[in-house]
């Protein structure tokens, strides 16, 4: 058994999770029309062979016109499935499993990649053949000047988004994903319904807290109803938008709430991004402290009672171990603190006296250190 709750299983439905560390998905912003290369499999085989033991891609999308950038990962054709399956193979054949986040960016689709400016693709990037798509969004408002003006989605274009997602959750079932998350935060199409202050309709899907809910119901029922039974589904909400009259976290608890009701098993929960960056806003009411957002989780769990996922700005062993602890989330993500450090979750494992044999570590590697151990403790003896 192991010490720490960090590394104590996780069972959902038929998947069992080896430890409750996360990689949070991260856009790599590297695809090329849509398809995995060899940096994604580099990128996310790193986090299996480090043993974390839930590995998300990042947002995959559902639609061409859905990605953020030219670069995003997509799972809108049959074609994108090959490559994929070869890295859920490989997370596997390492004990993790791998999970997939799927997204529709709407009006903040057709952006630069970040490092060329994470503004709207303009002339400049058209010259390097990243011209810019018509977007969408619940209404014909931009994310602010400058930006595209969305079209504002008609009740049928929102039934062939709802089946673009259910279309790429079979595909993702085919790739050998065993947990797909549906992305409803950061501002993109699913959130930018929820909140007020990007939901302007005056239909039954604008108005109030009831109507701007439906659209994502919608689509996680969908999704739900033909993703296996056997499979858990998770959705990332963006918790409280973090501004004066956005979504609030009592928001959150009533769409927890309903999630749970539609068989969601797991409630991701970030913050911010309506208006714009969710990792970068510009004068955010809740502090970036390390952990900030561990409240949301919790008052989602214990709101819903509904199993939560924490993410954000976790950066260490104890601070994650506490927190499951406390009753404060059932699953802890990490993001950044993974680029920066692969191997987070066996560095974690030894953290806690989880490993002290390197044990959990692969066999290439902890032969070697298991061997190297006594060397180090002596030589810090002497
Ligand atoms: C490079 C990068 C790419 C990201 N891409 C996504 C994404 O595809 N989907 C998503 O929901 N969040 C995305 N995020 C947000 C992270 O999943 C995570 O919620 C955020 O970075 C906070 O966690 P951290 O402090 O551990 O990094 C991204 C963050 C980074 C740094």
């Amino acid at each position: 058994m192991p010490a720490s709750r960090l590394f104590t299983p996780f069972e959902v439905r038929a998947v069992r999770l080896p430890n409750r560390v996360v990689i949070s998905p991260m856009c790599q912003y590297s695809a090329t029309d849509g398809f995995a290369g060899d940096w994604h499999f580099a990128h996310l085989a790193k986090f299996a062979i480090g043993r974390a033991g839930l590995v998300f891609t990042e947002a995959a999308a559902v639609e061409a016109d859905g990605r953020i950038t030219h670069g995003d990962l997509g799972i809108w054709r049959d074609e994108h499935i090959a490559p994929l399956q070869r890295i859920t193979a490989f997370v596997k054949a390492q004990g993790s499993i791998p999970a997939i986040q799927l997204a529709h960016a709407g009006r903040k689709a057709s952006m630069q990649r970040p490092w060329f400016g994470n503004g709207p693709l303009d002339e400049t990037d058209a010259q390097r053949g990243e011209v810019a798509w018509p977007i969408v969004g619940p209404g014909a408002n931009p994310l602010g000047p400058g930006w595209l003006t969305p079209h504002a989605l008609t009740k049928s274009e929102m039934q062939r988004i709802t089946q673009s997602f259910v279309a790429a959750a079979a595909r993702a079932d085919r790739a050998g994903f065993d947990v797909v998350e549906i992305h409803a935060a950061h501002g993109y199409l699913l959130h930018s319904f929820l909140s007020p202050l990007t939901n302007p309709r005056t239909d039954v899907y604008g108005g109030s807290r009831e109507n701007r809910m439906r659209f994502p119901l919608e689509v996680v029922a969908a999704v739900r109803a033909s993703w296996p039974a056997a499979k858990p589904l998770f959705v990332r909400v963006s918790a409280v938008d973090d501004l004066e009259g956005g979504w609030t976290i009592d928001d959150s608890i009533a769409f927890a709430t309903e999630l749970k009701r539609l068989g969601v098993d797991v409630v991701d929960c970030s913050s911010g991004g309506a208006l714009g960056s969710a990792t970068a806003a510009a004068k955010p009411l809740t502090p970036r402290v390390p952990g900030f957002q561990l409240p949301f989780a919790e008052a989602i769990r214990a709101g819903a009672g509904i199993a939560t996922m924490a993410v954000g700005l976790i950066l260490d062993a104890h601070q994650a171990e506490a927190a499951l602890q406390a009753g404060q989330a059932d699953l802890i993500a990490v993001g950044r603190e993974a680029l920066y450090d692969p191997n987070w979750a066996l560095h974690a494992a030894r953290a806690l006296g989880d490993d002290p044999r390197f044990e959990r570590w692969p066999e290439q590697y902890g032969w070697w250190l298991t061997r190297r151990q006594p060397l180090l403790e002596r030589e810090r003896r002497d």
